[in-house]
């Protein structure tokens, strides 16, 4: 029995009919459509569509239904189609005929598009305070990292020396912006489809706003016909998805590279790798390269996503279906990567003796430049004469901290005895102005304004 067998006179082939169960899946938004039913059938029940007697029976009933769906999940489960056809189905058994008349005025098309929108609200501010939680862990360690300086990098070159506070709060801050995604995403499902019945509108006297408010929704979607296929907001959460696992990869492919024998700037805790099963020296970063490979999965459920939207007609389809795994599963595949980033990241240490041998050397190369402009040569002469001097360094296996007084002037006489002050890591991370940038007293503020948003965002 479907919620459509009136209409045929023999019953579905399996091959066919299983082909389209969701209840498998749509099970997820088992919570989310009793209250969407719920509120229906109190809308219905003000406009005089249900008795009061009616009313107060699907109400009770739902409301049973969902405190045994909550106490057990194992109840939600059947031979249903699909878990708007279970929720009724269940009703009916409770309390009878009434059931049988909460879905006047109303079509699965809105209803399931309500259900994923509200589904959609509960579970994105979860995953807004798993991205929180990664930028706390990239607080404390640009904390912990102090004054400890390291190399930044350009084509994966060693290009200036940052703090390495700096780096960590680099990551947060694209972290942030993913927070930021995810709460557009929440406001672009915030829109009530009830009311749009199969297609055209409902034609029951229904108080479409103040059902709005009752479901905590802030508006009402514009247009019937677009809401019964608008999944905009699905396409929306999946960018907001992808994109942060995007900047998970790459967070997990910077730390698996610094952590690893070669640079060997960050060492990964015991607790947070693995070894292997035939090489007793290694310590692998398992859980950093599946967030790695993690993101292809989400980028997948975007653009399969995308791919299956772009030729609707007008109006629902039942492709519109698909939409639901790929949120669910970027949904789940979001919060795992960013339980295991979070409890990477806070577990890891910093061999500050290599990340500050790192950032010596010739990568004060620019600083130096800036010295001679200070001193009134052209930067792109000063570029040059830095350039010759660096070539010359590089063929005899040095660093600026070798050259003699003698040799500083034989590349320029604006070189003056203070220049070996000028060209260290330290200073050159002093000598930044902007509040952007890797001197200390910014990164200090850059903290502090992030510890005080992750206040707000508590
Ligand atoms: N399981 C369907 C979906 O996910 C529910 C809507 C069904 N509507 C319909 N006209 N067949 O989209």
């Amino acid at each position: 029995m479907t919620l459509w067998s009136g209409r045929f006179d023999i019953t579905p082939d399996p091959a066919a009919f299983d082909f389209g169960v969701s209840f498998g899946f749509d099970r997820a938004l088992f919570e989310d459509d009793v209250t969407g039913s719920l509120a229906w059938a109190e809308a219905l029940g003000a406009a005089g569509v249900l008795s009061p007697g009616d009313t107060q029976a699907i109400v009770e009933g739902l409301q049973a239904i969902l405190e045994e769906g909550r106490r057990d999940p194992g109840f939600v489960s059947g031979p249903d189609e699909d878990v708007h056809s279970f929720v009724e189905r269940k009703l009916v058994e409770r309390v009878g005929e009434a059931g049988r008349r909460l879905h006047t005025g109303r079509s699965r098309n809105e209803q399931v598009s309500l259900d994923l929108r509200l589904y959609l609200r509960r579970r994105i501010p979860a995953r807004q305070a798993g991205v929180a939680a990664l930028v706390a862990a990239c607080a404390d360690q640009a904390e912990r990292a102090g004054p400890a300086l390291m190399p930044s990098y350009t084509h994966l070159r060693r290009a200036q020396p940052v703090l390495v506070a700096h780096y960590f709060l680099a990551h947060a801050a694209a972290l942030r912006r993913d927070h930021a995604r995810l709460a557009g995403a929440a406001g672009e499902a915030d829109a009530l489809t009830l009311g749009s019945g199969a297609i055209a509108g409902t034609s029951y006297p229904v108080d479409t706003a103040r059902l709005a408010r009752a479901l905590g929704f802030s508006r009402v979607v514009s247009n019937s016909m677009d809401a019964s296929s608008d999944r905009d907001f699905v396409a929306t959460f999946l960018y907001a998805a992808s994109l942060a696992m995007v900047h998970l990869s790459r967070l997990a492919e910077d730390l698996i590279v610094f952590t690893g024998e070669e640079y060997a700037f960050f060492e990964l805790s015991d607790a947070s790798a693995t070894g292997s099963s035939m090489m007793p020296q290694k310590k692998n970063p398992d859980p950093l390269e599946l967030v790695r490979g993690k993101a292809g999965r989400a980028i997948g459920r975007l653009t399969g996503w995308l791919a299956t939207m772009k030729s609707l007609p007008s109006g629902y389809n039942k492709d519109l279906q698909e939409d639901k795994e790929a949120v669910f599963d970027a949904d789940a595949t979001l919060d795992v990567s960013l339980r295991a980033a979070q409890a990477v990241v806070s577990r890891l240490t910093v061999n500050t003796a290599r990340t500050e041998r790192a950032a010596s050397g010739l990568l004060l190369a620019t600083d130096v430049a800036d010295y001679l402009v200070s001193r009134g040569m052209p930067f792109r002469r000063a570029h040059e004469v830095v350039g010759a001097l660096v070539r010359q360094l590089l063929a005899d296996g040095r660093d600026f901290s070798t050259l003699t007084r003698e040799e500083w002037r034989g590349a320029s006489d604006l070189f003056g005895d203070d220049v070996a002050l000028a060209a260290t890591a330290l200073a050159s991370v002093q000598a930044r102005r902007t509040p952007q940038s890797t001197n200390p007293d910014a990164v200090r503020l850059a903290l502090d304004e992030c510890r005080a948003w992750l206040a707000s965002c508590s």
